[in-house]
């Protein structure tokens, strides 16, 4: 079934803040819990032909040398060559990646999926959906897809359901609204696209993390960041 059409309600918000936010790229390197994503990220993506690196930030937190050639998306970005050799930046959203069928035979998303939020509960599912649906579409038959994303409780993910909508209205200005989704929503939902899950596992928060723009003791926040690993059958097509 394809989903309806979606949009993202926050998305000059998120073309902003993260178009000049170089804060954001220094607190990473600081960060224990980014240093495993990077070791994450850098085992799933060595000896990729094709990668493409969906809301990437217009900085890269691995080695693209791993990879053959490395296509990074993002709102705020210009087409062109990247930072690196054999790296090109291209403008688009994950809401309907700017690529025909089948590009990459690796596709990952770090911690953008909480960024695609609508004007509510409701539409930011849909968005969830929408995205990894768009990763099912751009990945080549037996090709890999990898979530590095922030999670949440069963239970504080119902408290966002229901404060989602009065944040969203009285909110001005500043960091992005977000909405974080549970590691069992995420795994449901790509299970739905048709992926087929190689592996699910947490990655080690460290002592601080970056929430809302700003590094807190990470026994103060809800997060906890996943890792899942999914591979696109063969044969078959999207559900
Ligand atoms: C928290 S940052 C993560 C950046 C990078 N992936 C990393 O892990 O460091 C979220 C990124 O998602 C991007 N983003 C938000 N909505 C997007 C969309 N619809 N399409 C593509 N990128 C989007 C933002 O511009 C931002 O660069």
């Amino acid at each position: 079934m394809t989903p309806a059409p979606t949009t993202q309600a926050t998305v000059d918000t998120n073309a902003k803040w993260f178009a000049d936010n170089d804060q954001y790229i220094e607190n990473q390197s600081k960060l224990e819990c980014y240093r495993h994503m990077k070791r994450a990220v850098e085992r799933e993506v060595r000896g990729a032909e094709r990668l493409l690196d969906i809301g990437n930030g217009g900085f890269f937190n691995f080695d693209t040398a791993l990879a053959g050639h490395v296509t990074a998306v993002d709102l705020f970005l210009k087409d062109g060559p990247g930072p690196t050799a054999n790296s090109t930046f291209k403008n688009g959203s994950f809401l309907e990646l700017p690529f025909p069928d089948a590009s990459f035979d690796c596709v990952i998303q770090q911690n953008v999926l909480h960024h695609v939020t609508g004007r509510s509960v409701r539409e930011n599912f849909a968005n969830m959906e929408k995205c990894l649906r768009e990763m099912y579409r751009v990945c080549e038959p037996g090709g890999k897809a990898v979530l590095l994303e922030s999670t949440v409780s069963r239970w504080f993910n119902l408290f966002e359901q229901v404060v989602y909508r009065p944040v969203l209205w009285l909110k001005r200005s500043g960091h992005p609204a977000t909405f974080q989704y549970t590691a069992n929503q995420l795994l449901k939902t790509a299970l739905d696209c048709g992926f087929e899950l190689e592996e699910f596992a947490w990655v080690p928060r460290g002592r601080w993390l970056l929430q809302f723009g700003v590094v807190w003791p990470a026994a103060l926040t809800p997060a906890v960041p996943v890792k899942l690993v999914f591979r696109r059958p063969r044969s078959g097509s999207a559900k």
